[in-house]
């Protein structure tokens, strides 16, 4: 990682902001967590809002995860961002839960309180809506959506999804009874189903957001043919430079726009920083230098 914009980078996984005192420490816990463009994000922020921070990555397994966590949290560690596969474990650890993070049951912020409360939040939602209306000017309301995966990141945007009064959601998945039972959790909100990848009637929808894993291993889920049509846009939540297999998909499926998860990772942590240090910070500078990179 070789971040532009003023940040200062130590090895491969530590942003420290220069300052007076020592620094406050964050970071981001997942596994794998080397791929994370975290550190680089909250640096570029903390420079530009002078908070003196250091933000770091930590591998930690779901076997340790509890463990390792409260040790962070006993060590001075003030917020931590939690990624794969750990938000409902997160989740289950805190002792209070934001209401968005509590509809979810999936965790990806979490702040100390000189009380020693931690407070688990959720911002993959609001980074999503985020990037779709406000960065890529999409409107939401009357559209259907398709969803692939049932993990933690759709636990998040689902709410905030259905609360745009879409006209439907489908959720597909690898285990269609983690869909079918998202889908019934969420059935209050508005329409909804679950099933498995090939029981995927046919489209067009006019978003499908690929929230598996299954990019990060160079995978594309098992796709019917049918589901883009002119003007579907497509949206990896996945990042890293060019194609990802799903937007290569997309872009030989004609879809009107093939986008990546740059956007949504930087506008939900805008909203993490804001919780932790109660500045929200400008998300344009970054995302400029990420397009550098993307
Ligand atoms: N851009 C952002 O800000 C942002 C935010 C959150 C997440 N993400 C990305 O979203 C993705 C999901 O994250 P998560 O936290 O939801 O992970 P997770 O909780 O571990 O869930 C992973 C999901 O991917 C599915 N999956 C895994 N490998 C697959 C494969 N080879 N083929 C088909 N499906 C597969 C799993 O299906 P099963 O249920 O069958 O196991 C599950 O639905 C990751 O790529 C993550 O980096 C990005």
């Amino acid at each position: 990682m070789n971040p532009p914009g003023g940040s200062e980078s130590v090895g491969q996984d530590t942003a420290v902001i220069p300052g007076e005192g020592t620094p406050d420490i964050y970071g981001v816990v997942g596994h794998p967590v080397s791929h994370s463009w975290s550190p680089f994000i909250h640096g570029m922020f903390a420079t530009s809002t002078a908070q003196h921070l250091v933000y770091r990555r930590f591998d930690i397994t779901p076997d340790d995860f509890r463990h390792d966590i409260l040790q962070l949290f006993a060590g001075g560690v003030r917020g931590l961002n939690v990624t794969l596969p750990h938000k409902q474990a997160a989740a289950e650890l805190v002792n209070e839960l934001t209401p968005r993070a509590a509809r979810a049951q999936a965790v990806n912020t979490i702040a100390y309180f000189e009380d020693t409360t931690l407070l688990g939040d959720n911002t993959d939602g609001v980074g999503l809506t985020n990037d779709l209306e406000r960065n890529l000017k999409l409107t939401l309301e009357g559209k259907r959506v398709l969803i692939l995966g049932a993990g933690g990141a759709v636990r998040g945007v689902l709410g905030p999804l259905l609360e745009r009064e879409v006209r439907e959601v489908v959720i597909a998945n690898r285990t269609p009874s983690k869909a079918s039972s998202l889908a019934a959790e969420f059935a209050d909100l508005g329409s909804i189903s679950g099933c498995a990848f090939a029981e995927l009637d046919a489209g067009p929808y006019d978003l499908i957001l690929n929230a598996t894993s299954a990019s990060l291993h160079g995978d594309l889920p098992p796709l019917p043919e049918g589901l883009v049509g002119d003007s579907t846009v497509c949206y990896d939540m996945a990042y890293g430079r060019g194609h990802t297999p799903f937007t290569a998909w997309a872009t030989a499926q004609h879809a009107a726009r093939a986008c990546k998860g740059w956007g949504m990772l930087v506008e939900q942590a805008a909203e993490a920083f804001l919780l932790w240090r109660g500045i929200r910070p400008h998300t344009q500078p970054v995302l400029d230098a990420l397009a550098e990179h993307g």
